[in-house]
């Protein structure tokens, strides 16, 4: 099969962070789950890097950084690229949230860097499962957010940055409720929330509320994850590829419905970080912030297509008096479980 054609770094939009960060407006997401080996992933991270890619999201939790590193390492040794042209984001998992220089230790000795350019708190709880666990499982150590913990393990984050080992921080899987409360305690702001986003999960009082703030929103799952396992699908969850919108849309500028997905995130002032493994999929994830944008009126289309449907609802993390996975997102702006 033939290499799909490169894209250009240089005209893939740039998205302008607080404290002077400057973030490829799409990143390569690297969680192969139960479908790709670490050995793919880095495969990928490779071709996608020689191909136009500058911004690899990954996370310890992955278990894939140390042969992401390698590829980095053949990269910079063959003058593909430098350091300091790549974005390169990691994050601290909830099992390291009282260790946190050590994971990011950890993390940039597996990636072979001296620096991350983001580091992420990836869950608000330090609540740890096994791989593979069933949704329904709950850890007995489990705890509902707390925030004087949860400062400390920011305050961590904000050394990190301080020591020159990471340049910018941020969190991930944050709530409103959750991120005044950061906002008001914290001494160096996060720069992004890293959060679900897709057509049919659009979170527009949360992306409202950070960008009010400043705060980029890098989304997750940007397609709607349609490869997730299934232990991770409800009978309630859609398909965003789909809506018959978007697949009219896709048909309309002659691509697949999930570059309509990437499009519409880019055009909507979000960081998607797409994941797949395979070149004319990837690619066509970055070529297409860069021509054809999507018209006003298919935007607004897009736009009224949000169900509020949240597909990563994290029912792993719930601690046991909780009632459902609801708790975790403080949908009526209170924080279960948390007493101020
Ligand atoms: N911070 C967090 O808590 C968090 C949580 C979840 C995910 N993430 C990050 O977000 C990244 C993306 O999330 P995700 O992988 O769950 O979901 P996703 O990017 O929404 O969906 C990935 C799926 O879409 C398919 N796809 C990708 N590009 C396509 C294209 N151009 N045409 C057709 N199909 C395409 C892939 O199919 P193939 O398998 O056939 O290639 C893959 O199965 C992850 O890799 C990870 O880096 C972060």
């Amino acid at each position: 099969m033939t290499s799909p054609l490169p894209v250009n770094p240089a005209l893939v939009p740039l998205v302008a962070c607080q404290h002077g960060a400057t973030i490829p407006v799409v990143g390569l997401g690297t969680f192969g789950s139960d479908n790709y080996t670490p050995d793919q992933v880095a495969s990928a991270v490779d071709q996608a890097i020689r191909l136009g890619y500058r911004h690899i999201d990954c996370a310890a939790v992955y278990g894939n950084e140390k042969e992401i590193g390698c590829v980095l390492k053949r990269l910079f040794e063959e003058g593909v690229v430098k350091r300091e042209d790549l974005w390169i984001t990691s994050k601290v998992w909830n099992n390291k949230h009282g260790a946190v220089r050590e994971a990011c230790l950890e993390s940039l000795a597996n990636l072979g860097l001296s620096y991350l350019d983001l580091y992420l708190v990836h869950w608000p709880f330090p609540n740890h499962h096994e791989k593979g666990v069933t949704v329904d499982s709950r850890d007995p150590h489990a705890v509902p957010y707390v925030h004087a913990r949860y400062l400390k393990t920011w305050a961590a984050m904000e050394a990190l940055v301080d020591d020159g080992l990471v340049r910018h921080i941020g969190t991930s899987n944050m709530t409103k409720a959750k991120m005044q409360l950061l906002l008001k305690d914290c001494r160096i702001r996060p720069i992004v929330n890293e959060m679900e986003m897709h057509p049919h999960f659009q979170q527009p009082e949360l992306f409202a509320y950070l960008t009010g703030e400043g705060i980029k929103a890098i989304g997750f799952c940007p397609i709607g994850s349609p490869g997730r396992p299934e232990r991770d699908k409800t009978p309630e969850d859609t398909v965003p590829i789909e809506d018959p919108v978007i697949v009219a849309i896709a048909q309309a500028h002659g691509v697949h419905p999930a570059v309509i997905c990437v499009k519409w995130a880019a055009q909507n002032g979000q960081i998607p970080i797409p994941f797949s493994v395979k070149p004319e999929k990837f690619m066509a994830n970055l070529r297409c912030v860069t021509e054809d944008p999507l018209t006003p009126a298919e935007m607004a289309a897009i736009k009224q297509l949000d169900k509020g449907n949240r597909f990563i609802k994290g029912q792993v993390f719930l601690w046991s008096e909780a009632k459902d996975w609801h708790d975790l997102w403080d949908e009526d702006g209170r924080i279960a479980g948390y007493e101020r």
